[in-house]
């Protein structure tokens, strides 16, 4: 089949929403067949997470596939997947460093590997993935490379509500309240990437490289509309990074630079990620933008 047909696949933990379907529409449009998994992933989750709590919703999911022609769906059971104990996984080095990774020590070494597992069970030509996790993203077109997976990684650009907040499962935690200010992630980000385009249009061509924007100023500016609204109970990072390999950077030239700023929030209880991308980050990352 594999010599024949070109697969799009789409793993997923389930509770699927737009943004999953609009990464299959995606996937329809350059393959002849796509197929999508649902799986929740215990080992991406940390002691304490919200692995027993993480919306499942298998009728619901399966209908929408259907709805949108996906053609195959993959579900496979706990012990498919880890039959006995591993012996070998798929160990990212330095990804515990990045904020995300500290935040959440066993996520990047649990997605590695089960999306190291789920390519060589389906074995697609293009897996999808959303810009919305942006660091899992990156990571698995890293190892893809590294570990020559036969596989071409397409991350597309995060699908928003009307309101600017990004589209995720756990949303669904968000209380009425909650949810009418959550745009205010979205707002900040968008704030620092305002005055990284701000310097560079206001410079003129003929820019040298010491040209840039602090770090510094990036966060100072993300963090105080963050804290303009009350119901954001913590920042838990503001992230300025390479879109190379998610290490936090001191500055922005203006000079032909990429970045991906990015932050982890809690509004009352319920964590929320997001980022946005400046500069070359956007056409060195995304598909189909
Ligand atoms: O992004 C997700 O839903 C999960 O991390 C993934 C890629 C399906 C692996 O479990």
């Amino acid at each position: 089949l594999n010599n024949l047909l070109e697969i799009g696949f789409v793993p997923t933990m389930g509770a699927l929403h737009f943004g999953h379907i609009s990464l299959m529409k995606t996937a329809q449009k350059y393959n002849k067949i796509v197929i999508s998994s649902i799986f929740v992933n215990p080992t991406q989750f940390s002691q304490g997470e919200d692995l027993d709590k993480y919306p499942r919703q298998l009728e619901a999911d399966l209908d929408l596939l259907k709805q949108n022609d996906i053609d195959a769906v993959f579900i496979p059971n706990f012990d498919q997947i880890y039959p006995g104990k591993q012996l070998c996984h798929v160990e990212p080095s330095d990804f515990s460093n990045i904020c995300e990774g500290k935040a959440r020590p066993e996520f990047f070494r649990g997605v590695a590997t089960i999306v190291c597992k789920l390519l060589n069970i389906v074995q697609p030509n293009n897996a999808y993935f959303g810009q919305k996790d942006i660091s899992q993203g990156i990571l698995i077109k890293r190892m893809v490379e590294d570990l020559n997976i036969p596989v071409d990684i397409k991350i597309c650009q995060t699908i928003r509500e009307s309101d600017g907040l990004a589209m995720s499962s756990r949303n669904a935690y968000l209380n009425s309240d909650e949810r009418k200010v959550s745009k205010i992630l979205y707002k900040a980000l968008n704030a620092g990437r305002n005055i990284c385009d701000e310097a560079s249009s206001n410079s003129s061509l003929e820019m040298s490289a010491d040209r840039f924007v602090s770090s510094e100023a990036i966060i100072e500016t993300i963090e105080a509309v963050l804290r303009s609204e009350p119901l954001v109970t913590s920042i838990e990072y503001i992230s300025v990074a390479s879109h190379k390999d998610m290490k936090e950077k001191n500055y922005y030239s203006l000079l032909n630079d990429g970045l991906v700023l990015s932050s982890a929030v809690r509004i009352g209880k319920v964590r929320l990620i997001d980022n946005v991308l400046v500069g070359n980050a956007i056409e060195d990352i995304l598909f189909d933008a």
